[in-house]
This record gives structure tokens, C-alpha cells and sequence, in this order.
């Protein structure tokens, strides 16, 4: 006979169930929400995780909630209207439906608005920054007890390193591994380094063992997370600034990013290994080397470039000039030939005149994208950019260079993908089509989506699909 668990791992397989993992189950409710970066949904898990301990098991239904939180993004304004307009639901829903409900403001908006959100929001009862969140427990206690909640101390140690996250909306099969928190870039535009404070990396013996767990449990992908993983540097805990402090032994030990990914690599040779982000001024050839040595770390980098001008980039304080970015690109291309690559784009940032807009269009026509995340240049309070510069590109113009980056880059999605036309690649099944019960989709080593027929495999195992068809998004293919 078959246990609840037997039952429960044939429905993941058959990839038929969205599962909450290793959870215990809870007598009162948490629901969350998640907007923004990978990270943000990475912390969600970790805040599950917390308040599993106190009791608390999630939810999927915001009714029977007893807490509710929203996981926020600063990065543009959209995002943050985005949930200004989720908190006037929750609102209607608390009014008509769940009275008692506690709301809590989690991630890059609370620490960037801190108290004000309380003024601003009457609805919310705690605000909690991204390295505060083992404090929930107490802030809890504290609206319990009928008063507000804030803690938006930014931390120069914390990395969540001793949580197992609660695998929530997963597929089983691939999950992200958080391995540096905060940012020390500065870029001019971002709003990153204030919301999520300084860079720290997580000890990599802990993120070994969770990627070695995940294998146990199935899964057989993991995406290495932090705002700039090429900076990974763990020399025995701090901020990443103050390894110049550390002691001679602690500097002969150091790991930086190409030895944990050497380790990660080394858990299984059937565990996927991806990374992101990365930033062009910190990847180094070594991280190349071993990205070429091990098959099971993914043809594929996002490597935001913000910008094709020199002039811009230098604004932007990005740390490297349109050729510096280009030769990466050579030599990435030179030891990887078929390594996929996709950017991160802002259009209209402070001066941008059409010559630098060209240098743009010029740059992804040289490096042939595979894939791109573009957006308008937000103005965001307190960053360099708003301080130094004048947000002076219209609006109309922004839009018509987003435009045309966007088309192109969809032009060129299209042209990569027709590239792969009739040739096998070796694919791991992620679950099913969500058009069709009769296909599953999986992913190539370079990020692309490919969707073919169902056949005897199970999700979580490795196929080989000729591919046949494809849009500027997704290869078809069949199982050879
Ligand atoms: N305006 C527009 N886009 C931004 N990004 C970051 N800050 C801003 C901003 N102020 C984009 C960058 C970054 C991605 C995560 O979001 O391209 O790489
Ligand atoms: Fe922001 Fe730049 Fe850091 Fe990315 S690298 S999070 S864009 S400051």
C-alpha cells in the first residue's frame, strides 16, 4: 500500500500538484505574496520557514488567513504601485471577509519607507526590512499585544544561512539557493544598496548542504541568488568590505564565487548548477573556467549590461565601459561557444541622447542576446542619480526606445531560436505545458523553454528533444 508521501511524490512526478515543501502543519494561517526579484521570493520561503516554528502553516487562501504579508520591490515606481493597489484589496477583503487579519509590509519597500508606510497605509500593523525577518516572532507578539511593529535594521552579518527555506509554488524539480545578500555597487540608477544594505555572502559549507538536500529531495536544478554572485567572497562571515581586515589565515582560505561554484558543481553530476545575477565589471576568466569545466553548470550568464554607451555607463557607475563589456562577451563566447547570454536594458536614463541610443542598438546587434529584461529608466528617491542628475529624458521618448529595443531584441530571440532548429538538446522536465495536459516543458542548458509530447519520463528526468518548431519564447520539440 502506498503511504501518504509515496502518494505525494507520484503526484510530483506526474507533475500533476504545486507542492509546499516541508512544512509542518500549522493551527494558524500565513498568506504571502511576493513581488520583484528571485530574492524576494527566496526571502518569502525563509519567512515561512520562521514562522512554521511559531506555528503558522501557509495558505493559498487569503480568507482563512490569520497574517498576511506582501514580500515588496522598490526597484521601479511601477512596483511599487503594484502593491499599494494589492494593499487596498487586502484592505476590502479585511473589511468584509477577515476582520481580524494582521497585514504585514515585508522587504525593499518597508526599509525604504520604514515608519512611513504605518502613516501612509493605516491598514498595515508591521513593517519588516530583509534581514529583520528572524524578529517576526516578537514583532507578532507586539501587534498581538495591540501595538505596531517596525524593524528595518539592515544587518552586516545576516545571510538566513542556518533556515531550510519552506519550498513554496515550486515544481520539485528546480529551486534557488540564496548565497550573498546586499549589494556594495552603487550603481547611480539602483535602489538596491540602501533597501538590502551591504554585500555579505553566505558560508558555503551551509549552501553545499542545502543544494546536496535538494538532490535527496528530488530536485535537480538549483540557481545559485544574489545581487552580484560574482562577488561572492566568504572568508569566515562580515560585509565583503571589510575582508581587507581579515586576518592572513582567513585571507589564504578565502572562497570566492568560482570555487563555491566548483563545489556546488562537484554535489551530483545529474544537479543542474545556474547563477545570477552577475555583473560585468566582477565576472572573472576563472568563473568562465569552471563554467566550462563541469557539463552540469549551464551554458547560460544573465549579464545585465543597463547600457550599450560609454558615456552612460559611466553615469550609471556601472564599473566598466561598452568595450570592457564586449571583450567579456568575446571571451565568454571564445571558451563557451554556445553559451547563452541574456541582459538586463534601461532606456532613458538621465542625458541619453540618440547617439547613445544607437550604441545601444549597436551592442545587442554585436552580442545576439538570447533573452532580455528591459525597462524604462525610473527615478528613484535618494539614489545618486536622483541626487547628481536631472531625470530629463520624456517620457515619450523613453517609451519609443524601449520599444524599439524590446522589438529588436524580440527579432533576435527568434533568430537564436531558429538557430536550433533540428538539432537535440538534452532537456530536464520541469513539469506540464500549462496549454496542454498532453505536453510537458523542460529547459535547455541555455535557459529555453522547450515544450514537447508527454511520454513514459517523469518530471525531474533528463530527455533528449529534437527540436522542430519554435517561437521568439519557446522551442518544440519531440523526444528522441
Ligand atoms: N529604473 C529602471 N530600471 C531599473 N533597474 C534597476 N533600477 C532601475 C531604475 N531605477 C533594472 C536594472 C536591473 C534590474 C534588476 O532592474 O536593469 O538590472
Ligand atoms: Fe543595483 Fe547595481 Fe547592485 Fe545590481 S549591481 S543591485 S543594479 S547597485
Amino acid at each position: 500500500m502506498k503511504t501518504l508521501i509515496d502518494k505525494k511524490i507520484d503526484e510530483k512526478k506526474q507533475g500533476n500538484v504545486l507542492t509546499i515543501e516541508n512544512q509542518i502543519v500549522g493551527t494558524k494561517k500565513l498568506y504571502i505574496e511576493s513581488y520583484g526579484c528571485q530574492m524576494n521570493f527566496s526571502d518569502s520561503e525563509i519567512v515561512a520557514s520562521i514562522l512554521n516554528k511559531e506555528n503558522y502553516s501557509t495558505t493559498r487562501d487569503i480568507s482563512e488567513a490569520d497574517l498576511v504579508f506582501v514580500n515588496t520591490c522598490s526597484i521601479r515606481e511601477k512596483a511599487e504601485q503594484t502593491v499599494r493597489k494589492r494593499l487596498e484589496v487586502y484592505n476590502s477583503i479585511k473589511k468584509s471577509i477577515n476582520p481580524k487579519m494582521v497585514v504585514g509590509v515585508l522587504g525593499c519597500m518597508a526599509e525604504r519607507l520604514k515608519e512611513k508606510f504605518l502613516e501612509e497605509e493605516k491598514l498595515v500593523d508591521i513593517v519588516v526590512g530583509p534581514d529583520a525577518y528572524r524578529d517576526l516572532p516578537n514583532l507578532i507578539k507586539e501587534v498581538e499585544d495591540g501595538r505596531k511593529a517596525v524593524n528595518v535594521f539592515l544587518s552586516k552579518e545576516e545571510t538566513y544561512a542556518d533556515i531550510k527555506p519552506v519550498r513554496m509554488s515550486g515544481n520539485g524539480v528546480t529551486a534557488f539557493v540564496s548565497i550573498t545578500r546586499g549589494c556594495d555597487n552603487m550603481c547611480t540608477f539602483c535602489v538596491v544598496p540602501y533597501t538590502r544594505g551591504r554585500e555579505r555572502s553566505r558560508n558555503p559549507k551551509s549552501i553545499v548542504q542545502e543544494c546536496k538536500d535538494l538532490f535527496l529531495d528530488g530536485y535537480r536544478e538549483v540557481t545559485l541568488l544574489g545581487q552580484n554572485v560574482d562577488s561572492y567572497l566568504w572568508y569566515g562571515g562580515g560585509p565583503k568590505k571589510d575582508f581587507k581586515n581579515a586576518t592572513a589565515e582567513q585571507k589564504k582560505n578565502a572562497i570566492n564565487f568560482s570555487n563555491l561554484l566548483e563545489m556546488v558543481a562537484k554535489v551530483n553530476n545529474k544537479l543542474r548548477i545556474r547563477f545570477s545575477t552577475s555583473n560585468p565589471q566582477d565576472m572573472t576568466d576563472d568563473v568562465i573556467e569552471i563554467m566550462a569545466k563541469y557539463d552540469n553548470i549551464c551554458n547560460y550568464i544573465h549579464l545585465p549590461v543597463q547600457s550599450g554607451s560609454s558615456r552612460i555607463l559611466k553615469l550609471m557607475n556601472r564599473g566598466y565601459n561598452r568595450d570592457e563589456y564586449i571583450a567579456l562577451v568575446d571571451r565568454i563566447k571564445n571558451k563557451i561557444p554556445d553559451c547563452a547570454i541574456s541582459m538586463d536594458m534601461i532606456t532613458g536614463f538621465c542625458t541619453e541622447n540618440d547617439d547613445d541610443h544607437n550604441d545601444t542598438i549597436s551592442l545587442m546587434k554585436y552580442v545576439k542576446y538570447d533573452y532580455g529584461y528591459m525597462f524604462k529608466y525610473s527615478e528613484r528617491p535618494n539614489t545618486a542619480a536622483e541626487k547628481k542628475f536631472e531625470d530629463d529624458v520624456p517620457e515619450e521618448i523613453k517609451q519609443k526606445r524601449l520599444v524599439e529595443v524590446i522589438n529588436l531584441q524580440q527579432k533576435q530571440s527568434l533568430e537564436n531560436n531558429k538557430k536550433r532548429l533540428n538539432k537535440t538538446y538534452e532537456v530536464l522536465i520541469e513539469g506540464l505545458s500549462k496549454r496542454s495536459k498532453n505536453h510537458y516543458y523542460g529547459r535547455t542548458t541555455h535557459n529555453c523553454v522547450v515544450v514537447f509530447e508527454k511520454s513514459s519520463h517523469k518530471v525531474g528526468d533528463y530527455v533528449n528533444v529534437i527540436i522542430n518548431d519554435c517561437t521568439a519564447g519557446t522551442l518544440k520539440g519531440k523526444i528522441i
